[in-house]
């Protein structure tokens, strides 16, 4: 049957020395159709792309191409108006689009499999997908990048705590922090780039692993499907998914640094830290505790990284058995990327709001960061500086003098002169200069320092590459 789906025939479009349609199971064991349909659009344009490459090259007649490319965007049409059948029994995108074509313009539908194989076509059609995803994820991670940078700004001096082991360290400014994930995403971007220059060669025209006799052009084919070059191997091209697992590396580090932004904003939106306040857009409530307002949009974020991390590793685990060249369990790689890239796209959207939208408490930070003795480092190297002592020493000095603000219960800026000279006779009336949070931020104007004076240079250079 032109449709394939009567039972006892075998495949229409490989079926020529089967005597029988294949059992239930097999079917649907070995049908992608349900998920790969999502590569209708690639699939179509490369089969364009082939067929302009045929024709030009006196392979197929020009009538037949004019047919071919008609009947293709009427099916492109068909698939997205919706009314455009898929059937399973035609196992995958691939298959469905060939046979509605053979119902649309005849015979010449059978000539466009001239010169290529599925495997080359899956191999086409998934690296262009990849690509697709991969320059939208660059573009998504530029906005995020934006709303860091806009934060950054306004908060270049806003002095919160920098830790340690979650433990109180040192004062830094919320716009340094702000630019750590800038750091975190822009390297994310750059390897986005990378990859995208990485797969940027065609598959088309490595057929089934071989090449093929036929006088094709994988040079227009590249061309015309906006690739640098065709690939040169045709081996390697129908048997490697590298592409496809740089895709979910990137992601699966990308999410990682989401994950951790996720739980530092669970972390600074509760109660008890109140760094922060989640706009209501990005945060729900309680059916029972009227008085919550949950950070759900972040907590997702934090456990779409485990999905996206598992598909990285169930396409490494696909993969790391096959022998070259193509094989079936390949076909297993698409819903994998498919998946992450979707939960990769929310996670960087949802964030992308929340850091645009969420109100900082800038009291609060300030309040948080001048407790836990944060100005300990700058006493000892006050103690270097200006009463010579050597940095092991200071460090010592310094810990008795936090043994007697912890004793007394007050800050490292409310002991007296008198109690600190009595600590150490070195000790003058200067170093209440660097006790206070925000002489310690802006004595920190080392490269890549704390320092507001140093963190609007990075801002700025930041501003400069987007
Ligand atoms: N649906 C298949 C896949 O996703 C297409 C390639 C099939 N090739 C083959 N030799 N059976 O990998």
């Amino acid at each position: 049957m032109a449709d394939g789906t009567d039972q006892k025939s075998s495949n229409q479009m490989w079926g020529g020395r089967f005597a029988s349609g294949p059992s239930a199971i097999m079917e649907e064991i070995n049908a992608s159709i349900g998920f790969d349909k999502k590569l209708y659009a690639q699939d179509i344009r490369g089969s364009m792309a082939h067929a302009a490459m045929l024709a030009s090259k006196g392979i197929i007649s020009p009538e037949d191409k004019d047919k071919i490319t008609e009947g293709l965007n009427t099916i492109l049409s068909e698939i997205e108006s919706g009314s455009f059948e898929f059937s399973r029994k035609l196992e995958d995108i691939h298959m469905n689009i060939e046979a509605r074509l053979a119902t649309l313009i005849g015979p010449a539908a059978g000539r466009l499999h001239t010169a290529r194989s599925r495997n080359d076509q899956v191999a086409l059609d998934f690296r262009l997908w990849v690509k697709e995803e991969l320059q939208k994820t660059e573009g998504m991670l530029t906005a995020l990048i934006a709303a860091f940078l806009d934060r950054a700004e306004e908060n270049a001096d806003t002095v919160m705590p920098g830790f340690t082991h979650l433990q109180t360290a040192q004062p830094v400014t919320f716009g340094h922090h702000c630019m750590a994930y800038v750091e975190m995403f822009g390297r994310d971007r750059a390897r986005v780039r990378h990859a995208i220059e990485h797969m940027d060669e065609s598959p088309i025209g490595a057929a089934a692993l071989a090449g093929t006799g036929y006088p094709i052009d994988r040079h227009m084919t590249a061309k015309a499907l906006g690739f640098r070059e065709p690939t040169r191997n045709s081996i390697d091209t129908v048997s490697d998914r590298d592409f496809a697992l740089e895709f979910l590396s990137i992601a699966s580090i990308c999410a990682t640094h989401l994950s951790r932004l996720a739980e530092e904003i669970v972390i600074w939106s509760t109660p008890q830290f109140g760094f922060i306040r989640l706009s209501d857009a990005f945060s729900t409530g309680s059916s029972i505790m009227p008085q919550k307002k949950n950070p759900d949009a972040a907590e997702l974020v934090r456990a779409k990284t485990g999905r996206i991390n598992g598909s990285l590793i169930a396409l490494l685990t696909v993969m790391k058995g096959l022998p070259l060249a193509y094989s079936k369990d390949m076909q297993e790689d698409k819903e994998q990327v498919f998946d992450a890239a979707e939960s990769l796209e929310l996670a960087i959207a949802a964030m992308t709001g929340m850091i645009r939208d969420l109100e900082v408490r800038k009291d609060r930070m300030r309040a948080a960061a001048g407790s836990g003795y944060s100005t300990a480092t700058d006493l000892a190297d006050w103690l270097v500086r200006e009463a010579g002592l050597p940095f092991r020493d200071a460090h010592h000095v310094t810990g008795n003098a936090v043994a007697l603000a912890e004793k007394k219960g007050c800050d490292l800026a409310d002991l007296s002169l008198e109690e600190l000279q009595a600590i150490h006779p070195g000790i003058n009336k200067g170093v209440f200069d660097v006790l206070s949070v925000e002489a310690s931020v802006a004595s920190r104007t080392s490269f890549g320092g704390t320092a507001p004076s140093e963190v609007k240079k990075q801002i700025a250079w930041w501003r400069g590459r987007n």
